[in-house]
């Protein structure tokens, strides 16, 4: 399979990694859309284009940088605990979450994550 075929998006004019463009929505009801690699982890997409986005760990572990996934596909498969209720119930960890689609999300839900685990008896981290 080649990079295209496995990565549909649209590759940069060098021939590199599909690009694709995330919106982010904000808590301020602003929104953002940025250039995000599908090599790249989402949250480095939106800092690099300047964006305030909450994170601790960036190993895809204690759920501080949660997003909620309004449209889109991504690879979450360099997360250290991420379950496939999480993805149902519309969450994404996007300190270790690489776009498979254009995409669009609504940032600062960690506690809405955390909500949704404790709901569905998974486990949360504390003390965030
Ligand atoms: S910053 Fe900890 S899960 Fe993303």
């Amino acid at each position: 399979m080649s990079p295209e075929e496995e990565h549909p998006g649209r590759p940069t004019p060098s021939g590199g990694p599909a690009t694709y463009q995330v919106t982010f929505e904000l808590p301020d009801g602003s929104s953002h859309t940025v250039p995000a690699r599908a090599d790249e982890h989402v949250l480095d997409a939106g800092r690099r284009a300047g964006l305030q986005l909450p994170s601790r760990c960036e190993q895809g572990w204690d759920l501080v940088c949660a997003v909620r996934v309004l449209s889109g596909e991504f690879d979450q498969s360099d997360s250290r605990r991420y379950f496939d209720q999480d993805r149902e119930a519309g969450f994404a960890l996007i300190c270790t979450a690489k776009p498979r689609s254009d995409m669009r999300v609504r940032t600062h839900q960690s506690r809405a994550m955390r909500d949704a685990r404790r709901a569905r008896g998974l486990p949360a981290p504390r003390g965030v």
